[in-house]
């Protein structure tokens, strides 16, 4: 097949690259000049496990390509994959579709024969609709087909959850386009991926619905959190116990800070503005995104607490700033909202991530970011994880001293308490 990916953003860049491991002709286009000249000398752009080998190794191969020429990858290509970003718009919670519906345009002009083009990016449902009746003002209906194929990748476990994913969702609301498609995935679904067939409306809606959903489980967990801190239960042990039931379901059932990145925030938003102009009231996401967006104050409040309301000159610091680990992503991340904070009142914070410096915290002189784990923690009062990454398990408390009550603040229960404490420190967890 030939593929023309438009964005080269998470989706798109991750998306086109697994589908040239698959065998596809696949060209990668983006308006962004310097980052596709970068492309094409291996320098990627994001921060993904794995992506590097296999960018290489198709570029090589000659399967995979970057360009910013979208008028020729688009006549040379069959499927056209619209992977722009869709943001929440400056005034209000609804998403920016404007890149998406001028791509369509563009798209519009090169027509040249039978394209199917696709919305990979996550898009409110009758978007599709939209998007058709713009191409079909130059173009007739006959010589393209607008399909969704939502998806459903994790920043940090891209790969993975592109190449084995639980299911692969594609509406068409044509039979030939369907076909193509399933043919395209065959790969994937003899690797046990189910293929679910629908409507466009309806993928669009499967998209929102389950990062709404899983947005919810993540803050309905927060929320036994809560309560498990006031009774002197371990919410692991609830997850646990709960997670265990089929109906339920084990995963995403991890307390911590607010949830964050770029998806679950603007897409719960979205889908809600959505329905409001349908005039249904989404009331259980309403109230998920009024939830989640309290948390942050929730886990600070401890933090004042932990520190006995005296955070002045108080040497905080910080494991972990992104959003979850295995990024560079910091947005939406619940650092962002904490870390001004506790630097306005006075605390010294420094910071280790493992990718590194963030701009986002440079104007403050009292935060500072360290170039190792054991530099980051040196002669803190409070040290707080943040992030669940790998580097932060194995660390060694031994090493640091016991003159001073440190206290550690574990915003993922990595740790035990008893561990913790048989080394002569305060623990403080979520929901224990
Ligand atoms: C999310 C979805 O998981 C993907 O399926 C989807 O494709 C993607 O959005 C998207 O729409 O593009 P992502 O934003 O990369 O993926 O990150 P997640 O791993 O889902 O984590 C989101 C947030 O939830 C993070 O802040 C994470 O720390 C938090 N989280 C996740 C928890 O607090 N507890 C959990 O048990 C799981």
């Amino acid at each position: 097949m030939k593929i023309c990916m438009i964005g080269t953003g998470y989706v798109g860049l991750v998306s086109g690259v697994c589908f040239s491991d698959l065998g596809n002709d696949v060209i990668c286009v983006d308006k962004d000049i310097n980052k596709i000249n970068n492309l094409k000398k291996g320098i990627i752009p994001i921060y993904e496990p794995g992506l590097e080998e296999i960018v290489l190794k198709n570029y090589k191969n000659k399967r995979l390509n970057f360009s910013t020429d979208l008028k020729n990858s688009i006549k040379k290509s069959d499927i056209i994959f619209i992977c722009v970003g869709t943001p929440t718009k400056k005034n209000g919670n609804s998403a920016d579709l404007s890149q998406v519906f001028s791509v369509g345009r563009e798209i519009s002009k090169y027509i040249n024969k039978f394209k199917i083009i696709i919305t990979k990016s996550t898009v409110p449902v009758t978007t599709g609709d939209e998007l058709e009746k713009i191409i079909s003002k130059k173009i007739s209906k006959n010589k393209f087909s607008v399909v969704s194929n939502p998806e459903f990748l994790r920043e940090g476990e891209a790969i993975r959850d592109f190449i084995y994913p639980d299911r692969v969702v594609v509406g068409s609301n044509d039979k030939k386009s369907n076909l193509i498609l399933k043919n395209l995935y065959a790969p994937l679904i003899s690797k046990g991926a189910k293929y679910i067939s629908t409507n466009r409306r309806a993928a669009e809606l499967i998209k929102y619905a389950s990062n709404a959903f899983l947005a919810t489980k993540i803050t309905f967990i927060n929320e036994i959190a809560n309560f498990c801190e006031k009774v002197e239960i371990d919410v692991e042990d609830i997850s646990i116990g709960i997670g265990l039931d089929k109906r339920i379901g084990s995963r995403f059932l991890r307390a911590g800070p607010a949830y964050g990145g770029s998806c679950f925030p603007k897409d719960t938003k979205a889908i809600v503005s959505t329905a409001d102009k349908f005039k249904i009231d989404l009331s259980v996401i309403k109230s998920v995104i009024k939830s989640n967006k309290q948390r942050s104050q929730l886990l600070l409040k401890r933090v004042n607490h932990i520190l006995n309301n005296k955070i002045k000159n108080k040497n905080i610091c910080f494991l972990g700033v992104t959003f979850k680990a295995n990024t560079d992503d910091m947005r939406d991340s619940s650092s962002l909202e904490m870390i001004p904070y506790l630097a306005k009142r006075g605390a010294k914070i420094k910071y280790y991530d493992p990718t590194g410096h963030k701009h986002e915290f440079d104007k403050f002189r009292n935060v500072s970011c360290s170039n190792s784990i054991n530099n980051a923690m040196k002669n803190s009062d409070l040290i707080i994880i943040h992030t669940e990454w790998n580097d932060f398990k194995s660390i060694n408390f031994k090493k640091l001293s016991t003159t001073k009550k440190l206290k550690i603040y574990d915003m993922r229960n990595i740790f035990s308490s008893e561990k913790i404490t048989s080394l002569g420190f305060k623990y403080f967890g979520i929901g224990r």
